[in-house]
């Protein structure tokens, strides 16, 4: 495969930046037009940010997977496109070239199918990292049903609701998934999930774990007798079905400020020209490269830069089915030797907890088959970058430090490996195609350089979200309403002298967690579930290795003087609505919260409190009881 679109200088940058301005549409057609469709799209963009609507490629033909799959099978049929890594490093790995993950992606095509899966069902997938999840996902795009993936940290009660919202019928998923020393029982949380939910018909189980699961008779069946039954039915393929542009490709719920978690709703084709796009610009792909992404798919980075983005360019992705910890802190340099990759992108706050064991774990590595790192989902921290840079990258290899988004669908804000300049902690510079714009609170722009502001994007690009599933107007308001014409990211960012975006985090009341995104509302809901609570406020603070923490601030009814076990109840509900990332670090009983006289709880207060700068409260006096910041402040945990 050859991308004429790669830009491989800074001059071809600004060329290809100035283009994408004065001629976008010129500019992602001819990107386009390196995919294969079954028929031509008629317009490039229509557009319109106040509703919103945003259609890329109106009139086009498609299916991602002929792309991510069957495009390649002349010339790399015996190339891998999967490797997979066990959890336990003893058990053998797994190699799909693109000729097998074809004939696998066809035969579970065949068994939604005889499932009774049509295109436009939405099919919820909770399943661990294994080569059979990115299977399942391929096979939904394949007859054009859609996905929406739930991770496998999420709660039973948050796979209801997903499964509620989407009006999901069918589910995939596994008797349980190995994650370091633990085995999660996917399929008895599925069970559980599913008590509320009677309008699922059929759920489809994989072996992994071998642990025993129930099988209720007419709704659950076993992956493995279906594919036996797919054999003996001796039809060996599957035809893409033909999709629109604009028809949904996947669900993927994340939350947002307020309420529960919504559906982003991404479309084919400019999904799938956006993810590869920028997975072979920033990344410099050049073919044979080993890509290990060590997001689980899960998350939109799985979907974007482990299944689309280096499957449609022909790559060769590594799965990791385990943890960066277990067996031990080393795990990841074995397999970056083992399988020689070239290009390692992870997350901040697992470079920081590897960090913390030293390196002795590091050292008896050679890790000098990388040649590109990059780092996702959080700020990082400028001591990361440097020690990422010096003992894994020794130096030699760039740093991108990729902004982007579940919404975006691909990354927006970052430097282009070895081409554009890399600036510790700074995410750098936008995309040829994507226009920043950091605006005060008011909405009005704030020009010129070595300024800060809310981050908003001011044109359309193709990887951009299209709605909320079910809920147009949610998409409306969260995205397109604060500011007028804007779509607003919801952070907060600097651009320095020379026009390098910093993003610094979230504005609104989001926090993220390890890189997982949780809203403070959802834990909030979730803690006034428990019986003992009346009230709670949820706030971050900064977390050596998270990023950021939970802080709860609760008032509860008789905690009959064991405030440890009320804790721990605390946390147990918290763990059985979400799930466990949403976990509290630290709770904290109060006897109230600081309400304005209209009842609003002042967050300002409590964050500056769980921050520790008590001294910078601000002007308490339009509080209903200024007295209880003091008793709050006192204390802190
Ligand atoms: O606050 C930004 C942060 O992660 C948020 C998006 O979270 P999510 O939709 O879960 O997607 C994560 C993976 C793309 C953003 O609003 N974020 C993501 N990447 C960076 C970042 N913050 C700073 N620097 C980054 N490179």
């Amino acid at each position: 495969m050859s991308y004429p679109y790669q830009i491989k200088s800074v001059d071809q940058y600004n060329a290809a930046y100035e283009k994408s301005v004065k001629d976008p549409e010129g500019f992602w057609g001819e990107v386009a037009a390196n995919f294969y469709w079954r028929k031509k799209w008629d317009k490039v963009l229509e557009w319109n940010f106040k509703k919103p609507t945003i259609k890329w490629f109106g009139g086009g033909k498609l299916n991602i997977t002929e792309n991510c799959i069957d495009r390649h099978l002349d010339t790399l049929g015996n190339t891998p496109a999967i490797i997979w890594e066990s959890n336990d490093p003893e058990e053998h790995h797994r190699v799909l070239t693109y000729r097998d993950l074809h004939a696998k992606v066809v035969q579970f095509a065949n068994v939604l199918k005889n499932n009774g899966v049509k295109k436009g069902d939405r099919v919820c997938i909770y399943m661990g990292m294994v080569p059979e999840l990115a299977i399942a996902v391929l096979a939904c795009a394949r007859i054009g049903a859609i996905h929406s993936v739930v991770f496998g940290g999420f709660s039973a009660q948050s796979i209801a609701d997903r499964l509620q919202d989407a009006k999901a019928e069918f589910v995939v998923t596994m008797d349980g998934a190995f994650r370091g020393n633990k085995e999660i029982p996917l399929k008895s949380v599925i069970d559980d999930a599913l008590v509320q939910c009677p309008f699922v018909k059929r759920v489809i189980v994989l072996t992994r774990t071998r642990t025993a699961v129930s099988m209720i008779k007419g709704r659950d069946v076993w992956w493995e007798d279906e594919i036996r039954i797919v054999e003996t039915q001796g039809n060996p393929d599957c035809p893409a079905e033909e999709m629109d542009a604009e028809d949904m490709l996947f669900i993927l719920y994340t939350s947002g400020s307020t309420g529960k978690p919504k559906g982003v709703v991404h479309t084919c084709g400019g999904y799938m020209v956006y993810t590869n796009y920028s997975f072979v610009n920033v990344f410099q792909y050049q073919p044979g490269d080993v890509h290990f992404c060590t997001a689980d798919i899960g998350w939109i980075t799985g979907h974007s830069y482990i299944v689309y983005g280096p499957l449609s360019a022909g790559a060769t992705s590594l799965m990791f089915e385990g943890i960066p910890t277990w067996p031990n802190a080393g795990r990841f340099w074995d397999i970056v030797d083992k399988y020689k990759v070239n290009v390692l992108y992870t997350a901040p706050t697992a470079i920081r907890s590897l960090m913390g064991f030293g390196l002795d774990p590091v050292k008896d590595h050679k890790l000098d088959s990388l040649k590109v790192l990059g780092t996702v989902g959080e700020p990082i921290n400028e001591e990361a970058w440097h020690w990422y840079d010096e003992h894994i990258g020794k130096k030699k290899c760039p740093i991108v430090d990729t902004w982007w988004q579940t919404e975006t669908g691909g990354i927006l804000i970052s430097n282009l490996a070895g081409v554009t300049p890399a600036k510790p902690a700074h995410a750098t510079l936008p995309l040829p195609g994507v226009q920043p714009i950091l605006v005060d609170e008011n909405g009005k722009e704030v020009t010129g350089n070595s300024v800060s502001g809310n981050l908003c994007i001011k044109f359309p690009w193709p990887g951009m979200l299209r709605t909320t599933y079910g809920d147009h107007e949610r998409c409306r308001q969260n995205y397109f309403a604060t500011y007028d014409n804007l779509y607003f990211t919801g952070d907060g960012c600097l651009r320095d002298e020379v026009g390098n975006y910093r993003i610094t985090g979230r504005v609104d009341d989001v926090l993220n967690v390890s890189g997982h995104r949780i809203g403070t509302a959802e834990v909030e809901n979730a803690i006034n579930m428990h019986a003992g609570v009346v009230e709670s406020a949820v706030v971050g603070y900064p977390h050596d290795i998270k990023g950021q923490g939970i802080y709860a601030f609760v008032i509860y009814q008789g905690t009959h003087g064991d405030d440890t076990l009320a804790r721990q109840d605390i946390t147990k509900t918290v763990s059985r609505i979400i799930g466990a990332i949403a976990k509290p670090d630290k709770i904290q009983f109060v006897s109230g919260l600081p309400k304005t006289r209209s009842g609003k709880i002042m967050r300002r207060i409590l964050r500056k409190i769980a921050e520790g700068e008590i001294d910078k409260l601000g002007d308490t006096s339009t509080l209903l009881d200024p007295a209880v910041v003091n008793e709050i402040a006192n204390g802190r945990l």
